[in-house]
């Protein structure tokens, strides 16, 4: 039995990862997070370009390292096409290529959101894959979407936001709470002290599958200032009540949209996927629809919901496999469809 062994590179926004991966097994996935974007309170293309920059090289040599393998060994090299930041894409992009070249090995180039799907498909004894067909609610900072997916190359989406994504509710709520950016693990983590019932935001009416949460933001903001003139300190005093409120909201509505899609396919093998899938609410509602509707779910590991390369490398792998592979021509595209 040969060993297969990809390297993966995942640069879309502000994370630079790599990661390597025998078979399909992780034997390294490194992330270096960019600090800089804090104080920014949200993500500056031109700063995160510069810091991938600086640490794309010593992260690819640490996944390699970490894997305690030789760079000769690998057998292809896999990377983030887009969608993402143009600037950030090419970073990875240009690496990849460089790499592929000078030690002559396939290129591959992955979706993004294809790699937080199949992230569900790295090799793990505790993990158990989903079978064709399943679901899968991808929800992140930059995407909200409900995917069929039918193989592992055929996924088609039936709905998805039609302005903000899920990530970027949870994000703007907490800068109007005053909250550091990313605000959505905060907001996660004050709710869970705090009443669900405490303050009620209507769920936007969208049609179909399709999603909105604009109108959220704005209906927290109407609501934050008015009740901040009459007690300046409204927010301090209450922050976990407001918090457990805005997350029992935003999980009905996706949990709304999902029984629907439940419904409408007669699919009720469920995951979640994303940066937002580390959500404790969402993960302990999903795992309650077991119980209640006889749905089998699939709950990421928490380093694979955010953005890493792990999720880059498996899709290499399957690609690798199936003999799908990229050549030199292929280049970073900011908008990608999956
Ligand atoms: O997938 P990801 O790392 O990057 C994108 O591709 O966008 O997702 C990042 C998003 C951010 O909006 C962050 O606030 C959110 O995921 N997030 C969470 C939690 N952990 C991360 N949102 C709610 N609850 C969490 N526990
Ligand atoms: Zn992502």
């Amino acid at each position: 039995n040969k060993s297969t062994y990809i390297l993966g590179i995942e640069s879309s926004c502000d994370d630079t990862s790599a990661s390597v991966i025998c078979n399909g097994k992780i034997l390294s996935n490194v992330v270096a997070n960019q600090e800089i974007h804090a104080k920014y309170g949200g993500v500056v293309p031109e700063l995160a370009s510069r810091a991938h920059q600086q640490n794309i090289v010593p992260v690819i040599q640490q996944a390699i390292q970490q894997a305690n393998i030789d760079k000769k060994d690998l057998n292809a090299i896999a990377f983030t096409r887009g969608p993402g930041l143009m600037g950030s894409l090419l970073v990875g992009t240009s690496f990849a290529k460089s790499l592929s070249l000078a030690l002559n090995i396939p290129l591959i180039a992955v979706n993004h959101m294809q790699g937080h799907v199949l992230a569900h498909f790295i090799e793990d004894e505790n993990q158990q894959k989903p079978p064709f067909p399943f679901l899968c609610l991808t929800i992140s900072g930059g995407h909200t979407q409900i995917v069929k997916i039918s193989d592992y190359f055929t996924m088609e989406v039936l709905g998805e936001t039609l302005d903000d994504a899920v990530g970027e509710a949870y994000d703007k709520s907490a800068k109007i709470l005053g909250l550091p950016y990313p605000g959505g693990p905060l907001v996660d983590k004050y709710a869970r002290l705090g009443n669900p019932k405490a303050y009620k935001f209507t769920k936007p009416k969208v049609d179909g599958l399709n999603f909105s949460f604009s109108g959220l933001k704005t209906a927290i903001l109407y609501f934050l200032q008015k009740q901040v003139k009459e007690n300046p300190v409204f927010i301090e005093e209450n922050l976990n009540d407001i918090c457990a409120s805005i997350q029992h909201t935003i999980v009905e509505i996706l949990f709304d949209k999902i029984k629907l899609a439940v419904k409408e396919t007669g699919i009720k093998h469920v995951a979640i996927a994303g940066g937002v899938s580390a959500n404790s609410e969402i993960r302990k509602v999903l795992k309650e629809t077991e119980s209640k509707y006889g749905w089998t779910t699939y709950i990421p590991k928490f380093e694979f919901t955010t953005d890493n390369a792990a999720m880059i490398a498996i899709v290499g792998y399957l690609k690798f496999i199936n003999n799908k592979y990229d050549t030199n021509k292929t280049s970073a595209t900011a908008r990608l469809k999956v």
